[in-house]
């Protein structure tokens, strides 16, 4: 049986890293979990994150996958460490991908970073760019409104609008010239997002980087998929599989043509 890429998420976000994963690794297989009933993960304290997390890689791994992506910044800050000790396939999460793609896109130094209070709180990006580059000038801001409206399935609208403006005010007034989409939720609102900050600021989205991370550990493992048979991916959530496939469906297209199989991981 062909192993998979294991990828798991808060809820519907990460499967902006899988559309990443699919166009750059169309062979491989996926199996992917969204905790869409336990969303969002951002207000909930670390080692709550960290206990959800580890009970739905003790789901995946039932699969004897690869390699684990924990598409989800607030996961990756609060159990990225923890999980890569527990189990003995490769682990990757999306702040270092992320981090990289904005010290390769800045001019200026000056970065911004959205995320959701727990990521924003745990300072893991901050960490993250300083090592890169001691020199680097980050403004941190916490964006909590965003992550229920796209878990609501709801991306383009006049109510969208005025919510990105609300939460993105404070980032206006420092003179940035890339913005990190620090939570895997908010590719979703890219258009909006990049309307209130203006086009002089360039959006990093960790996802490219992510797939690309993957393919780099799969192809040094040589694990990468050959063969040319389409691989049949495989799609489970914790909350309403409908809702789920509707949404994957507006992001990914066809990729996803069953409903996903819904599962309680406790
Ligand atoms: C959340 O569940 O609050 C967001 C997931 C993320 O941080 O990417």
């Amino acid at each position: 049986m062909q192993q998979a890429i294991a990828i798991l998420d808060s809820g519907v976000g990460g499967l902006t890293v899988v559309k990443e994963v699919m166009r750059q690794l169309p062979r491989e297989k996926i199996i992917y979990f969204g905790d869409t009933a336990r969303a969002p993960y951002g207000p909930r304290p670390a080692d709550e994150v960290l206990k959800f997390t580890g009970q739905i890689v003790d789901f995946l791994i039932q699969f004897d996958p690869k390699v684990i992506v924990i598409a989800c910044n607030t996961a990756t800050a609060a159990a990225l460490d923890e999980i890569s000790s527990r189990v003995s396939v490769p682990v990757i999460g999306v702040i270092h991908p992320g981090a990289r793609a904005a010290i390769s896109a800045t001019n200026t130094g000056r970065v911004g970073v959205i995320g959701t209070v727990g990521t924003i709180r745990s300072g893991a990006y901050t960490t993250a760019l300083k090592q890169l580059s001691p020199y680097i000038e980050i403004v941190s801001l916490a964006c909590p409104s965003l992550v229920p409206i796209v878990e609501r399935g709801e991306f383009r609208s006049e109510n969208v609008s005025l919510i990105v403006q609300e939460s993105l005010s404070p980032m206006k007034n420092y003179n940035i010239d890339c913005l990190i989409l620090g939570c895997t939720h908010y590719p979703f609102l890219r258009e909006t997002i990049q309307e209130v900050m203006g086009p002089h600021v360039k959006l990093i989205s960790s996802a490219d980087e992510t797939a690309r991370e993957t393919s780099t550990i799969l192809y040094n493992k040589g694990k990468l998929a050959s063969g040319d048979t389409l691989p049949i991916h495989q799609f489970y959530c914790s909350g309403d599989p409908l809702l789920f496939r509707s949404i994957a469906r507006q992001w990914l297209g066809e990729q996803i043509r069953n409903i996903p199989v819904l599962w309680q991981v406790t």
